[in-house]
Formats: C-alpha cells, structure tokens, sequence
C-alpha cells in the first residue's frame, strides 16, 4: 500500500465517525509511525511495509475511540518545542503559551527564583527555564505521575541543575520564598466536565481538570498559598479559564493582590492574569 493510500484510508474511518480533524490525524499518526515529517509524507509517494500498516491502523483505531492524536503518539509541540505526554499529564494548550512571553519580559536578566503550581508536562517550568538563563524553579504536583513525566521531559532538555520537581500539592509548600509563582490550575466547573468534549473528558486526567463546584477550588489555594511565599513585589501569574475573570479578580483583591497585567485568548477572552502583592 502507498502513503496516499494508507492516509486516506486512516482519514476515511475517522470521518466515518465524524471526527473532524479526521485528515489532520491521520497524517500525524502516519508520519508519527514512519517517523518523518508531515511535510515529507506529503511529497512523498512510497510504499509503506506491512508491520507499519498493522501499526498504523492499530492507531487509527486507537483514535477511533477518541484517544487525543497527543496520547497516541505520546508528545505535544509547546512553544515549538515536543513534550512527552501521556494519560497521566494534561496535553499543554495554546493558551498556556500566553503565561510565558509577560514573565521573560518582567524578569528578563533577574535572578529569578520561581515556582510553578501544577507543573504536569512541566512545559511552563521548562519554557521559563529555557527563556530566562539565570532562572531556578520548582515544580509541584499532586499526582506522582505527572511529576514523573515532567522530569522525563526536563532530563530530555538537560536542565535537571536548575530545576527541583515534587510530587507535593499547593497546600505542602512552605518555607520558601518566590519571585514568582505561576499556576494553570485545574479551573473546570465540576458539573460541566460530562459537557466536555469526548476526547478530554473520557481521557485527559480529572485532577488537571476539575475545579471544584465553582470552578475556583485550586485557583483560590493558589492566591492563598501565593501570599504565603511570595517575596515582596513577587508576582502571581495566573491562567484562567473563560469567563472566571471577574470571579478570580475578586478573591485577588481580597486578597491585597494588585493586578499588574492581563492576556487575552485568541477569542478574545481574559485568560492570564498578573499581579503582585
Ligand atoms: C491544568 S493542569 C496544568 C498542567 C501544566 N502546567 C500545563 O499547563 O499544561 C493542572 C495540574 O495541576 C495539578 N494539580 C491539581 N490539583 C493540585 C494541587 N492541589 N496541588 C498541586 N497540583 C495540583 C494536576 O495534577 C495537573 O497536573
């Protein structure tokens, strides 16, 4: 069977079950498994062994249940940089790319001494490690796993002498002080995770979604904490999710936390949030 084939074989099924990014994924997984560029695989017209084709459609049907193309062939690009991930870390989303260009600005030829809420992938801690050479960081989270797969992909980037990760969740931090703390935490309303889409739902972790009934549980142990550890003038950068700005710009301002910064989503929704004490 020759590439063209095989791709609009796997892009056929998928459409069958109406999975829109039905061609999308099944170039991905296909130059996933060939392992060459999408690009390539495009120009190039060859025929493909028989073992690749019983991979291929073992992960066509993989993604037939739904499984994110992210988990299927474990990495998701973040700041054009591949993070390994699997069912254990949430897969890194555009979004959170907003956090990092504000915090190489503020911080740019400091010593910043940092710490990042959540780290799963660890693709926030590694950006900012990467971005601001006279950093240190430590990452946290409460699922052992996700620690795991963050340390993987620090090692793979050689920055294991600047960066400490800990399975430890926001309320076990102490003694430390910060010039920044940064958090994408879990902001989901607990009843609108079943509305979710089926390939986040059924199997990115609840703990990196759930927010608790309001949606605010982890983010408000995150303002709290923050204050707690912050040094002063430290900032808070915060993402958000859509429609919590007014809600976490309260529990902020109780808080004695001024907001020096926000960032917009490519909807135009208030998705990052900076402030200092
Ligand atoms: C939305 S994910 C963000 C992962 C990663 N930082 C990113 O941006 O892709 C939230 C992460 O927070 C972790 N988490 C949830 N509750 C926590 C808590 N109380 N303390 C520390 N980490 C927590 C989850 O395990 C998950 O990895």
């Amino acid at each position: 069977m020759k590439t063209t084939q095989l791709l609009d074989f796997g892009s056929n099924i998928l459409r069958s079950k109406k999975i829109i990014s039905h061609r999308i994924d099944s170039e991905v997984i296909l130059s996933y498994i060939l392992k060459i560029s999408r690009e390539k695989l495009l120009i190039k017209e060859d025929k493909v062994c028989n073992e690749n084709i019983i991979k291929f459609r073992s992960l066509i049907s993989r993604r037939l249940k739904q499984e994110p193309v992210a988990y299927i062939i474990a990495r998701k690009e973040f700041r054009s940089e591949d993070f390994f991930v699997d069912k254990k870390s949430l897969i890194p989303r555009p979004e959170t790319e907003l956090l990092i260009d504000p915090i190489v600005k503020i911080f740019k030829n400091k010593n910043l001494f940092f710490l990042d809420i959540g780290v799963g992938s660890g693709c926030i801690i590694f950006s900012i490690l990467k971005e601001l050479n006279h950093s240190k960081g430590i990452g946290i989270d409460i699922c052992k796993k996700a620690v795991l797969n963050a340390k993987i992909n620090l090692n793979r980037f050689n920055l294991k002498n600047r960066v400490k990760l800990l399975n430890k969740s926001v309320d076990q931090v102490l003694n430390k002080k910060f010039d920044l703390v940064v958090s994408n935490p879990p902001y989901i309303v607990k009843r609108e995770i079943n509305r979710l889409a089926n390939d986040i739902r059924k199997f990115e972790p609840k703990v990196a979604l759930d927010g608790g009934n309001d949606g605010l549980d982890v983010i408000k142990k995150v303002i709290y904490k923050s204050k707690e550890i912050l040094k002063l003038k430290g900032v808070l950068a915060l993402e958000i999710g859509r429609g919590q700005y007014f809600s976490v710009a309260r529990v902020l301002r109780e808080n004695n936390f001024r907001q020096i910064r926000i960032v917009k989503d490519y909807q135009n929704n208030i998705r990052c949030i900076f402030s200092t004490l």
